[in-house]
């Protein structure tokens, strides 16, 4: 048996004034955004947007997801209550094993260091940065994703498709997405504000809205790992 070569992620250079009309083009354009601008957003977009996730697979078609969304006033009294936690106490979210860790310290160099031009020794700079997270990045459209407590690791996969397929059409519509596991360090606060059910388990935060073309940070190109690194292909 011979695992046969894959051939490399391409690097597609898009030009942001022309419509994305495939999926390669709408993938490529999907980045994480980390300063928004506070312009609404159309909620028939986000409607539209659901409609098309709604469509992702899942086990035995349990459709798993649950999204709680909150604009204008929610939306400020949630990110008011969630900032005020991450000020007092730090996060409940489970630690990265050790052997994944360097993927953040590359990741923080890359968002930190060359997209918002911290230095790696200004822990306030940085302190400052990471405490945007618990802002949604200035989103105007704020959502927590959750999955009912007795579900298993099978079925936060349908979570995830559902929710990569929702970030997909808000970039087709022009949209710009962040997933956020830190605000999910919060979870109690967030039931509180959004009335979310005990029976749902807190998965972690969506920041929603249009992207502010002035932050490098939003311009980032994130390195993918080789495919080899991901994927074993055995012809014989
Ligand atoms: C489950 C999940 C949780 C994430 N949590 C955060 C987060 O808390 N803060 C943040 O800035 N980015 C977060 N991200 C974004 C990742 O850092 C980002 O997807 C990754 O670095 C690849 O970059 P790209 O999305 O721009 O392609 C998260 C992404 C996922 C899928």
């Amino acid at each position: 048996m011979s695992q046969q070569p894959i051939s490399s992620i391409p690097n597609v250079d898009l030009d942001p004034h022309t419509p994305l009309s495939t999926l390669s083009q709408i993938v490529h354009a999907r980045h994480s955004t980390r300063m928004f601008l506070p312009t609404p957003v159309p909620r028939p977009i986000v409607d539209s947007s659901l409609a098309l996730a709604q469509l992702a697979p899942s086990n035995s078609n349990i459709q798993p997801w649950r999204l709680f969304l909150a604009s204008g006033a929610a939306r400020n009294r949630i990110v008011a209550a969630v900032h005020a936690a991450a000020t007092t106490s730090a996060p409940n979210i489970p630690p990265l094993p050790e052997s994944f860790r360097h993927y953040r310290s590359e990741l923080g160099l890359e968002v930190y260091g060359h997209g918002m031009g911290i230095a790696k020794d200004d822990k306030e700079g940085r302190a400052a940065a990471v405490l945007r997270n618990f802002e949604f990045f200035g989103a105007p459209l704020v959502g927590v994703v959750c999955m009912h407590r007795d579900l298993e690791k099978t079925d936060s996969l349908g979570v995830g498709m559902w929710l990569e397929t929702l970030l997909l059409a808000l970039t087709e519509q022009g949209l710009s997405t962040c997933v956020e596991v830190s605000v999910a360090g919060y979870p109690e606060v967030l039931r509180k504000e959004l009335d979310i059910p005990e029976e749902l388990t807190v998965l972690c935060g969506l920041a929603i809205g249009y992207q502010d073309p002035e932050f490098k940070a939003n311009f980032l190109h994130i390195e993918r790992q080789p495919l080899e690194d991901s994927v074993v292909f055995l012809e014989d």
